[in-house]
Parts: C-alpha cells; sequence; structure tokens
C-alpha cells in the first residue's frame, strides 16, 4: 500500500494555533522528508461559501485553473481510471454509505464519548466534500452516511465503555501497526464478495482513519483513497472543529486531488488542497472535485 502524497509539519504556537506553519511534503519522488514550501496560514476573512452548481460552468477565473490542475492529475496519476477506490467509487458502490476502520496506533485509551466525536468529525468533514456534488451532473446520491464499524488496536483494553457492535481487530501488519482485518477491506474485494470476512457485509470497511504516535509533535497526515493518517493529538484537539483543515486536505487526497507544493493553477490562492492556504473546503476544491466526478461518471458508465 502506498502512503503518499503529503506531510503537512506546522510548527505550532501554543494551543492549537499555528503560526508560520512550515509545510514539509514527502511523495513519490522523493520519499525522504525535505521542506518544500512555507506557506503563510491565510485564513479566509470570511466562510467560503460555495454556490450548487447543477452543470459544469466554473466562474471564469476558474476555467484555466481547471484545466491545468486536469492536465497535472493525468500526469501525476496517468492509472487513474483503473483505481476503482476512490472515495465517489466507495460513495457509489454502496449508495451514499461509507465504512470507517480507525487504526488506534497509540498508547491512549478509546472512551466510549470519544468514538461518538470521532463518528461525528468523520461524517461532518466528509459532508462538505459530498455536499458540493449532490446534485451535479447526475450524481445520484443525496444522503451521505459515515459509520465507523471497527477498530485496530494493539490491545482491546484500550478501548473503554461499550464496544458491542464494533468489530476489534488485535492484528498487526510487518511494520507493527494495527490493522483492520484485510479480508474485511473493499478495495481488495471491488465485486463486493465479503464472504471471507468474518463479520460479513456488515463488517465491510472502505476507508481507514488512522491515527498514529509517531506523527505526534508534528502537525501533518497523510492521505489517499485508503484513508487519512493524522496524529492523535492534532485530531483530538481538534475533534469538535467545524472544519478539521488537514482532515479535509487529506480525505480530498482520497478523492484524487493533488497536492499543490510547487505549482499554483492560473488564479487561485486560497482552497484547502493547498496546503497551509486555507482552513476549508472551498470554491475551487469543489470545481476540482465535482471534474472528478465527470470524469468518472463518463468513465464507469454511470
Ligand atoms: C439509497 O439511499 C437512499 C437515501 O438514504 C434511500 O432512500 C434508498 O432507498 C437507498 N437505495 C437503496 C437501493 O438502498
Ligand atoms: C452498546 O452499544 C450497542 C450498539 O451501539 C447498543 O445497541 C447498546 O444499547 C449499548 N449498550 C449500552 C449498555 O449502552
Amino acid at each position: 500500500m502506498v502512503k503518499i502524497l503529503s506531510l503537512l509539519t506546522f510548527s505550532a504556537l501554543g494551543m492549537g494555533v499555528l503560526a508560520h506553519p512550515h509545510i514539509k511534503h514527502i511523495d513519490r519522488r522523493f520519499c525522504s522528508l525535505e521542506e518544500r514550501n512555507v506557506f503563510p496560514r491565510t485564513d479566509l476573512t470570511t466562510r467560503a461559501v460555495i454556490p450548487k452548481a447543477t452543470k459544469w460552468s466554473p466562474p471564469a477565473n476558474m476555467v484555466t485553473g481547471l484545466d491545468q490542475v486536469w492536465k497535472q492529475t493525468l500526469k501525476e496519476n496517468p492509472g487513474w481510471a483503473q483505481d476503482k477506490n476512490w472515495i465517489i467509487d466507495q460513495m457509489m458502490a454502496n449508495n451514499g454509505t461509507i465504512n470507517y476502520c480507525v487504526r488506534w496506533n497509540h498508547p491512549g485509551k478509546s472512551t466510549a464519548a470519544a468514538r461518538a466525536t470521532t463518528a461525528k468529525a468523520l461524517q461532518r468533514s466528509m459532508q462538505k466534500w459530498f455536499d458540493v456534488l449532490v446534485g451535479f451532473e447526475g450524481f445520484p446520491l443525496t444522503k451521505l452516511a459515515v459509520n465507523v464499524v471497527g477498530y485496530a488496536v494493539k490491545n482491546k483494553n484500550l478501548l473503554e465503555g461499550n464496544i458491542s457492535g464494533l468489530d476489534v481487530y488485535t492484528t498487526k501488519n510487518p511494520d507493527g501497526v494495527p490493522e483492520c482485518d484485510p479480508r474485511c477491506y473493499r478495495a481488495t474485494h471491488l465485486n463486493g464478495d465479503m464472504s471471507q470476512c468474518p463479520g460479513g457485509k456488515k463488517s465491510r470497511y472502505d476507508i481507514s482513519l488512522w491515527l498514529d504516535e509517531s506523527l505526534t509533535g508534528e502537525i501533518g497526515g497523510y492521505g489517499y483513497n485508503w484513508g487519512q493518517e493524522l496524529s492523535p493529538k492534532y485530531f483530538f484537539d481538534n475533534v469538535n472543529s467545524e472544519n478539521i483543515h488537514i482532515l479535509l486536505h487529506e480525505m480530498g487526497h482520497g478523492f484524487g486531488l493533488l497536492d499543490f507544493y510547487d505549482w499554483t493553477p492560473q488564479g487561485q490562492t486560497n482552497f484547502i488542497m493547498m496546503a497551509g492556504s486555507a482552513m476549508e473546503v472551498t470554491e475551487f476544491d469543489a470545481w476540482m472535485v465535482r471534474d472528478w466526478w465527470r470524469k468518472l461518471k463518463a468513465n464507469r458508465k454511470w
């Protein structure tokens, strides 16, 4: 499994206050941590307003940028159409239901309350991407249901409180990281056959939230269509925030969206996929994901 795309590192001043963020980046070409760019932290002065769209009609000042983005997508990810595991594929496969499995790779306890806020944060965050697709060019789904169906932990006693209804895994991958049962992972059973999964269909998971202590101290993350890897401290410091911007950014990679560390689409200055330049999903992000819907729709014959 490729674990890539972006690691953002912000130097934090005090409780969750970001100042002078230093963006660091691991990607396929460099495979080592190197500082690429430093972005000023630019909070949008007003909330991003994303007008609904029913057809491809991006604002004039985004047309060229969107064209550049898709050309770059084809360059960076020529196999995009063969990959049947984009978050849109996951949504389409199960009528808007996305099942998460959480990989809990840190020594803290997981309380029932923390699990409930985690599920809400995942729903709220993915909803922001989903909402911009509703009603657009035949996107057929109107309701998103994000569930957390399982936890992978080093030791079952890290899970406090009521765990009935949850699949609990204590197996590890070769790196010693708790791993949800691959037999229940949709991406490895694209035909929908979950007969090898001990819990059957209800134990299917589509994607993972990976909370890893190795990222503690750095406010950073990784993301792709397997899921989002974040620092547990960053995640729980921000779990009730309306916009958990690193989670939103990493989810964006799961929809196929790129990083923008070394170039800027024409005319664009602030959007969540340009790390550090926006703290929420913006209209440009919305059009990038809508473009993916158009392309996937044609390719998949939806
Ligand atoms: C898909 O989801 C919608 C909205 O929740 C629901 O009304 C519909 O019955 C579902 N369709 C199927 C085939 O399950
Ligand atoms: C434990 O969780 C299950 C599944 O969510 C629920 O049905 C049950 O009522 C809960 N039990 C208690 C004692 O809260």
